[in-house]
């Protein structure tokens, strides 16, 4: 069975933990897109370890992790995330990290372009500043630096002169700031590259020889994130739905025939862009504590609101979902009462269908009673409290979809099989 995990909200439900989790029955785990804007937190031993472009099964040993082509690389993240891990005393080496060549590297201007770009906008977004649009923008504009233009020396540096003969004058005579200097990058990188070189792979081939293994597609970001299908502009730069998966690893002879979307039990944003449910300082605040909801790539708070089935159910048709795993059920725990959001209101004509700015929507709520015990140590499902097993019913028929595990605490074990 091949699974592709993505997640349905707006980042960070979970995946991490998720991934981790369902990665014991998989051989070869495969990250198809976003960059080090991901942060995918497992706690391993009472440690917490954050993942940011690394496919969170390396801490699984006998396990193959791929960065795919519709990754995009800071080389400096990446050999800080390998030492990191090797540090941990977690095994990484060319054997079971393989890195496409046909990724593309962020590259310092892409950096300062982030930051430059988000200060000039009226509109915000609120990137995680890693340079991620910027890496893409040049992708899509064929000026990319990819990983194996990195590894090969004469052909980075013709290619880094074409950049910066564009970029420094941009810098320059837009922005009216210093011109990026060739051989400190070049001589940066090229150290880079000397360290990653031996990881970079064929990685058509090489699958190809192991397509009868069992791979999980490792989604970052969440549905809503999307470029195309999520709240634009406040998205990301790449394509987060499940369909991508195949694009951004090449590994079409792999069919993929479960679909699993990780949601939390509320709802999280980072950054700025619609949120209807979102709720203000109080509840909201009290979510952000108690969830801990604070960004694990930038450290910034997580705007925090109730739990919105209109959203799920858009992401179950736009990534044909078919099993859900709901994270993060413990922290509604201490609640009196829950609520869930199931239809939008436009003044006061109730929507039938999914808005194309969802700025405008009112949420409209369905309220539940909390079940006030606490759930983090339960391990069977019967054992819920039956508010809580309400709740989960709830949402599962609401989506039509089945609720295969539940998360009740950020430890490994803290799952429960329903
Ligand atoms: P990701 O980006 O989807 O991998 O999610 P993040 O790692 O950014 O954020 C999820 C946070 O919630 C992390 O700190 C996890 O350790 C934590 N977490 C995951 N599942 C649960 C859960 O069921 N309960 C609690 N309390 N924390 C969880
Ligand atoms: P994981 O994989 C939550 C958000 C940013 C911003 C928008 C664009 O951990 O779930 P970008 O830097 O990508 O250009 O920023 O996307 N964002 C995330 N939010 N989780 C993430 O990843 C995110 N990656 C990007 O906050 O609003
Ligand atoms: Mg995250």
């Amino acid at each position: 069975m091949n699974t592709v995990v993505v997640g349905m909200q707006w980042g960070d439900e979970g995946k991490g933990k998720i991934i981790d989790f369902l990665c014991r029955n998989n051989d070869i785990i495969v990250r198809f897109q976003g960059g080090n804007n991901a942060g995918h937190t497992v706690i391993l031993n009472g440690k917490k370890i954050v993942f940011h472009l690394i496919p969170s099964g390396l801490l699984h040993k006998g396990k193959i992790c791929a960065i795919g082509n519709g990754v995009v690389i800071d080389p400096k993240v990446l050999i800080e995330e390998i030492n990191a891990l090797k540090k941990e005393g977690i095994e990484v080496s060319p054997n079971n990290l393989k890195i496409s060549l046909f990724s593309h590297i962020i590259m310092p201007y892409h950096h300062i372009m982030d930051g430059l770009r988000e200060k000039k906008r009226i509109q915000k977004i609120g990137t995680t500043m890693r340079g991620i649009g910027p890496c893409y923008s040049d992708k899509a504009s064929r000026c990319g630096i990819r990983t194996i233009d990195l590894i090969n020396p004469e052909i980075f540096a013709l290619k880094l002169k074409d950049n910066l003969a564009e970029k420094n004058e941009i810098f320059e005579k837009i922005y009216g700031l210093r011109a990026f200097t060739f051989n400190d990058i070049y001589k940066e990188y090229n150290g880079y590259a000397e360290i990653l070189k031996p990881y970079v792979c064929e990685l058509i081939d090489f699958f190809y020889k192991l397509r009868d293994k069992k791979f999980l597609f490792e989604g970052a970001q969440g549905t809503f994130l999307d470029i195309d299908f999520g709240t634009y502009p406040f998205v990301t730069s790449s394509s987060t739905v499940s369909s991508n998966a195949i694009l951004g690893s090449g590994l079409s002879f792999i069919k993929s025939n479960g679909i699993v979307g990780v949601a939390k039990a509320y709802t999280t944003r980072v950054g700025e862009g619609p949120f209807p449910t979102e709720l203000d300082k109080t509840l909201g605040g009290y979510f952000q504590s108690k969830g801990k909801e604070f960004g694990a790539t930038t450290g910034r708070p997580r705007r925090c609101g109730w739990l919105d089935l209109v959203l799920l159910k858009r992401a179950k048709i736009l990534n044909n979902i078919n099993k859900i795993i709901l994270t993060k059920l413990d922290i509604l725990d201490d609640l009196e009462e829950i609520k869930m959001c199931t239809v939008y209101k436009q003044g006061e004509k109730l929507l039938k269908e999914f808005p194309v700015d969802l700025s405008k929507a009112i949420p409209v709520y369905e309220t539940m009673k909390g079940w006030r015990k606490k759930t983090e140590n339960i391990r069977k499902y019967k054992d819920l409290p039956v508010e809580a097993k309400k709740y989960i019913e709830k949402i599962e028929k609401y989506l039509d979809c089945e609720i295969r595990y539940i998360s009740v605490g950020e430890m490994r074990d803290a799952i429960i099989k329903h």
